[in-house]
């Protein structure tokens, strides 16, 4: 389902409204034509998706390779078929590590990029604190939960979270970074900061931040989740010490990630068992998950310029329609992802609006516990609480074509005209009962 879905499912009752609708602000009627679970089905019924940064389908190769590995056997048993699922899964290590410039030992398959950015983030702060304390934890401002998150459990453990503050573009301060690492260079445990924005695209400065951090001999985590598959990768020539994959957002299943890491990097686990994979991770890997996954790395790349020059009618839109703002830097974004706020409107109600009209985007913010909060990305970047309500994300994949753009162009107006009369109009959001 993809991210947005929740918000709605949960803010506004299905009791409410017309026949399992409710009415949102403005009188608009939602008609509850989905149930939940039926977000990524929107594609087989005709509508459009542009929320691949959420979720994409799974590529045929991932289906092909999943039903191919199928192989009746526990990869960690000894007799010949658990070997031969261990084979499986040895090669779809070895085609990760290929894929991404790591070596076969440095690949750690986890249950998705969440499980395997708090892996990187507390595994190294804690191992960190051996020998000396060591309780910085260095986090772009702008960072996933599943970075931001893991590094605050830390508190409870000694930690001390220091953002690193963004500048309007949403990009790290290096000027900031270097003169905490010049003061607490010694007590700093990690730093972590994305490759590239999973709400706005920007891409941040790693090398620089790499650089920096080696001054000091401090680790660098990065999460790649947005990056897989927009450019060639390379963690050897990185100089990372850890990165953060997951399979879904490119095509493979949902519930497989990786964590790339250096070997001389320590890492304490963060569950204990049978320690599956290199003693930090336990658990029975899924190997024909990693095969799926493997078989979508191994296919050719699509062209990033390609990919990004079908959004351009729509930067045209939102450079020439008053109530757009970018927040997708022109320069230095990720391809085929665009950030925009509406003026006097509400994400969601876009959201909302757009779905009818047979189009999938979304707010790009988290919704947590059934409420959509304003992006802490936009909020980093200087905006104020109602701008960081009323941004949308459009995100496209290896399906889009310029006339699912072009169906977009035509219907944005609209559902913007319609979203702002939603908000200033009379009727407020009103719940009611049929
Ligand atoms: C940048 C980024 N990191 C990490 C994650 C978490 O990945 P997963 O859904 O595989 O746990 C996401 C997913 O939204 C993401 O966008």
């Amino acid at each position: 389902m993809p991210d947005w879905a929740g918000c709605f499912l949960t803010n506004w009752p299905a009791s409410g409204g017309g026949p399992g609708g409710v009415i949102l602000a403005g009188g608009i009627e939602q008609v509850n034509t989905k149930r939940p679970g039926d977000g990524m089905m929107s594609q087989m019924d005709g509508d459009i998706y542009l929320d691949y940064a959420a979720g994409a389908a799974l590529h045929p190769a991932a289906l092909e390779a999943y039903a191919s590995a199928d192989v009746p056997a526990n990869p960690h048993a000894l007799h010949r078929l658990g070997r031969r699922a261990r084979a499986v899964l040895d090669q779809a290590r070895a085609d990760v590590a290929e894929a991404t410039g790591a070596g076969p030992a440095e690949v750690i398959f986890t249950s998705g990029g969440t499980e395997a950015d708090g892996l990187a983030v507390q595994g190294i702060y804690l191992a960190r604190q051996s020998g000396r304390r060591r309780p910085y934890l260095l986090i772009g401002a702008t960072e996933h939960p599943a970075v931001r998150e893991n590094a605050r459990l830390m508190e409870s453990r000694g930690g001390q979270v220091v953002e690193i503050p963004v500048d309007s573009a949403g990009v790290v301060s290096l000027a900031k970074l270097e003169r905490h690492l010049v003061r607490h260079g010694a007590e700093t445990a990690l730093i972590s900061v994305m490759a590239a924005n999973n709400e706005t695209g920007t891409l941040q400065p790693v090398d620089a931040v790499v650089e920096l951090a080696g001054l000091h001999g401090v680790p660098v985590h990065s999460d790649w989740v947005a990056l897989l598959r927009k450019q060639r990768l390379d963690f050897g020539a990185s100089g990372l010490a850890a990165v953060a994959l997951s399979a879904h957002k490119v095509g493979g299943p949902v519930g497989l990630g990786v964590l790339l890491v250096q070997r001389r990097v320590g890492l304490e686990p963060l569950i204990g068992g049978g320690g599956q994979e290199r003693d930090v991770r336990s658990g029975t890997v899924d190997a024909r998950a990693a095969a799926a996954f493997a078989a979508v790395l191994r296919q050719d790349l699509e062209s990033a310029a390609e990919l990004d020059q079908l959004l351009t009618p729509l930067d045209e839109l939102i450079s020439s329609h008053p109530a757009l703002t970018a927040r997708t830097p022109a320069w230095g974004h990720l391809p085929g992802l665009r950030n925009f706020t509406v003026a006097d409107a509400r994400g969601e109600t876009m959201v909302y609006l757009l779905d009818k009209a047979g189009l999938a985007v979304s707010t790009g913010s988290a919704c947590s516990a059934g409420v959509a909060e304003p992006s802490h990305v936009l909020a980093a970047m200087g905006l104020d609480q109602a701008t960081c309500l009323s941004a949308i994300r459009v995100s496209i994949g290896p399906g889009t074509t310029p006339e699912d753009i072009s169906r977009l162009i035509e219907a944005l107006p609209e559902a913007v005209d319609r979203a702002q009369a939603a908000e200033s109009g009379p009727a407020k959001p009103k719940h009611s009962r049929t």
